[in-house]
């Protein structure tokens, strides 16, 4: 009834941008993701039919209510699997990064999915482990495998076909994503309430939706002939179209920071004196920056010293999803 596991954080490099249903989180686009070694959690479930409600602890604190209720919710899932209504002892604890303000639900959920799946001696194979993820949080579900990972779309609409794949394992290519982190304060809107009100309001939505395809065979052509230019600039592309939707909402929003900008500009004059790098940012002011391994001490140096990056992590290709520990 007690099991703990581990999964990594993942940066996508085709963004997950809106959902075409909330409730099941099925996006409306299908996106590609690089699991991160550097970036991870590590969570261990323990059900008790004695308990009347789930407790979720972060980082060595009792969390608040609506995580817990999120916590409750996706775990809601693995229970109905299981056909168990019993409450469970969730404990979570990120590593450093996180803390800084890295994507967390990611490696989170998919965490809280395999842990809570194996505390209840579930068999799932990574095509219902990850949907269990997803049904906690979207990207989670591509954390559940390692290496660059696929979430395709689906067509269905109960989401059966709606998960994470691998195109490629984590020894296929050691592409280096080195996050550089800016002094953020409090997110004032969620990925969450960033891709709704983008989805809803944006008139640059179409526009997203209307090119996400080519960037999506891009990125996928440029992992598996290990093509840097090819996988950079489609990323980096993308990611500007992104959060070029945001710009267009209504209210109109944006993640960016002047450090965020700070560093778009370092990575392009990288590139003009011949060190390739690329730029990506999720729902946040944090921006990753790509390098191959034999650059990545020399940008990891030139990104720490500009004077709005509190710190930087580099992280190479992540393994996948696994339980450390299981007991009765
Ligand atoms: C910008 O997975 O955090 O990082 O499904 O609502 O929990 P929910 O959203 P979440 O969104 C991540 C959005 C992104 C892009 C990406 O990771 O693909």
């Amino acid at each position: 009834m007690e099991a703990k596991a581990t999964a990594y954080s993942n940066i996508a490099l085709v963004k997950y941008w809106g959902k075409r249903d909330e409730k099941l989180i099925l996006p409306t686009n299908p996106s590609l993701s690089m699991t991160v070694d550097a970036i991870f959690t590590t969570t261990s479930v323990r059900f008790d039919e004695s308990l009347t409600a789930d407790t979720f602890t972060l980082d060595g604190e009792l969390a608040g209510a609506d995580a817990t209720r999120r916590v409750t919710a996706a775990l809601d899932h693995v229970r109905a699997v299981a056909g168990t209504r019993a409450a469970a002892v969730v404990d979570s604890v990120n590593s450093g990064p996180t803390a800084a303000g890295l994507a967390s639900s990611a490696s989170g959920f998919a965490a809280l999915a395999t842990a809570g799946a194996a505390a209840l001696g579930l068999e799932l194979d990574d095509t219902q482990l990850s949907i269990l993820a997803r049904r906690g949080s979207g990207s989670a579900s591509r954390s559940i495998h390692g290496g660059f990972v696929e979430w395709q779309m689906g067509v269905e609409a109960d989401g059966r076909d709606s998960h994470g794949i691998q195109v490629a394992d984590e020894h296929h290519w050691d592409v280096v994503m080195i996050a550089a982190c800016v002094d953020a304060g409090a997110k004032d809107v969620s990925s969450r309430d960033g891709m709704r009100r983008t989805v809803d309001t944006s008139p640059y939505y179409q526009g997203w939706l209307d090119t996400v395809e080519d960037d999506l065979a891009n990125v996928r052509r440029g992992i598996q002939e290990r093509d840097f230019e090819l996988l950079g600039t489609a990323a980096e592309s993308n990611a500007l179209k992104m959060h070029a939707t945001t710009l267009a909402a209504s209210p109109p929003f944006t993640y960016w920071l002047p450090a965020s900008l700070e560093i778009m500009q370092t990575v392009r004059e990288l590139r003009a004196s011949g060190t390739e790098a690329y730029f990506t940012m999720d729902a946040g002011p944090h921006v990753v920056v790509l390098c191959q391994p034999d650059d990545a001490a020399l940008v990891n140096a030139r990104l720490g010293e500009l004077a709005g990056v509190t710190q930087t992590f580099v992280s190479h290709p992540g393994p996948r999803a696994h339980v450390t520990r299981t007991a009765e």
